[in-house]
């Protein structure tokens, strides 16, 4: 389809649009006066399911009707209830059940995971992490590096994921790297890295490979069992919807489960369900991701995450993919359409390197810019020094949103 930048054609699509009632079962934000806003910030926080309010009222009146005997008796018993989301969470982040968990959130769940995977030696010591990396990731690489005694100075290696770059990078130091942690699509770019050959690559070197889909899950299909990785983190207020700081998750590949010379910080969420209340003194772990768990979860906060999965179960992300790839690419159209001189957008091209967000790279004036767009209603971010980004979400964004972005950024 040969795309146009009018409203009659933004709208034709939307009529075309097998996924558009999805949009009817979310909370669109609004201003003072109630008017919708252009809500193109999923990528950040995104938007409250309406069916969370109701999953949530239901352990509240559990909660009051039963007390703790609601651990077993609550009409969704709370002592297993994190299971009910393992296997939609799986389903997004293309794995086995087995190997993921929901708990903690993102920045908890990347300590534990090097706690266990990221074991330096005096010579293989180095992490790697890509250049723009969330500032959080690199403040948690960092510190690990110290508390194993190494300085950052020199063990953190910021540095870029391209090709040719990367294969020098492990050609150079290999042997000096420990872990490799990519951030999956990345946060200020927009950039979406092929997760599997960069394992491969990493692996014939002997650096273990960690995730952070903070921006990939529920945002692009992926395939985290079989790009090998040895783990991976996220988190769920951003495509997943499940509300602010909802919990995070984590995925461990099955091969490491059984592995008992793994260190791991451990506590009681995490041994064997069998034995739990027997309140032994031997740690047994729970032989899947689940025994990289601590503390029992807040229900409260997972229940709006089984709100969200159930949606995206409903809708299929292979349908979402489809929609988001039109709807990002009608973006890129209309952006190109109102001839914005300097402002750029940063984002790779090709479709298979990207997700829903287009990032704009604004050299001069760009905080002007956004500030201009959030008075005409729309909602998107800043990143500093000179980033807008903007995601229409296959979920709940229609093409229309999208037009209106055009005319309020024209
Ligand atoms: C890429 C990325 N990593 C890590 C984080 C930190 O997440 P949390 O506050 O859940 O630890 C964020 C938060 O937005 C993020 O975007």
């Amino acid at each position: 389809v040969k795309f146009e930048a009018s409203p009659e054609f933004a709208r034709s699509l939307d009529e075309s649009d097998p996924l558009a009632s999805f949009r009817d079962r979310f909370h669109l934000p609004t201003d003072r006066s109630g008017k919708p806003y252009v809500y193109l910030s999923g990528h950040s926080l995104g938007v409250m399911p309406k069916s969370a309010k109701t999953l949530v009222d239901a352990e509240l009146e559990d909660w009051a009707r039963l007390g703790v005997l609601g651990h077993e008796e609550a009409r969704n018993p709370w002592i297993p209830y994190h299971e009910l989301l393992a296997e939609g969470t799986a389903s997004l982040v293309g794995a086995k059940a087995c190997e993921v968990v929901v708990m903690n959130s993102l920045t908890v769940n990347l300590h534990l995971m090097m706690v266990s995977f990221y074991r330096p030696t005096s010579k293989r010591y180095k992490i790697v992490i890509e250049k723009d990396a969330f500032p959080s990731d690199r403040y948690a690489v960092a510190s690990q590096l110290a508390f194993h005694g190494f300085d950052p100075k020199g063990g953190l290696i910021q540095h870029s994921f391209e090709r040719e770059a990367f294969d020098q990078l492990l050609e150079e130091e290999g042997d000096s790297i420990s872990l490799i942690l990519l951030g999956g699509l990345n946060y200020y770019t927009g950039q979406f890295f092929p997760l599997k050959e960069i394992t491969e690559k990493a692996h014939r070197r002997s650096c273990l490979v960690g995730f952070d889909l903070a921006h990939a899950i529920g945002n692009v299909p992926l395939s985290v069992h079989d790009s090998e990785a040895d783990f991976a983190v996220w988190c769920s207020y951003k495509y997943l919807n499940s509300g602010p700081g909802a919990p995070g998750g984590c995925f461990v590949h099955e091969r490491h489960h059984k592995n008992g010379a793994l260190p791991r910080f451990s506590g009681w969420w995490g041994n064997d369900k069998e034995s739990r209340f027997e309140m032994r003194e031997q740690f047994q772990p729970i032989p899947t991701a689940e025994g990289w768990q601590l503390s029992n979860p807040s229900i409260f906060a997972l229940a709006p995450l089984r709100a969200s999965t159930e949606i995206f179960q409903e809708a299929g992300m292979k349908m979402l993919r489809e929609k988001s790839l039109r709807l990002t690419a009608y973006l890129e159209f209309l952006i190109g359409e109102a001839d914005l001189g300097d402002v750029k957008i940063l984002t790779p091209k090709e479709p298979e390197s990207r997700g829903a967000m287009l990032c704009l790279y604004a050299e001069k004036n760009g905080r002007q810019l956004f500030q201009k767009l959030q008075k005409r209603g729309v909602i998107c971010d800043w990143r500093e020094p000179h980033v807008i980004r903007v995601a229409p979400v296959p979920l709940y964004n229609e093409f229309s949103d999208v037009y209106r972005f055009y005319e309020a950024i024209r």
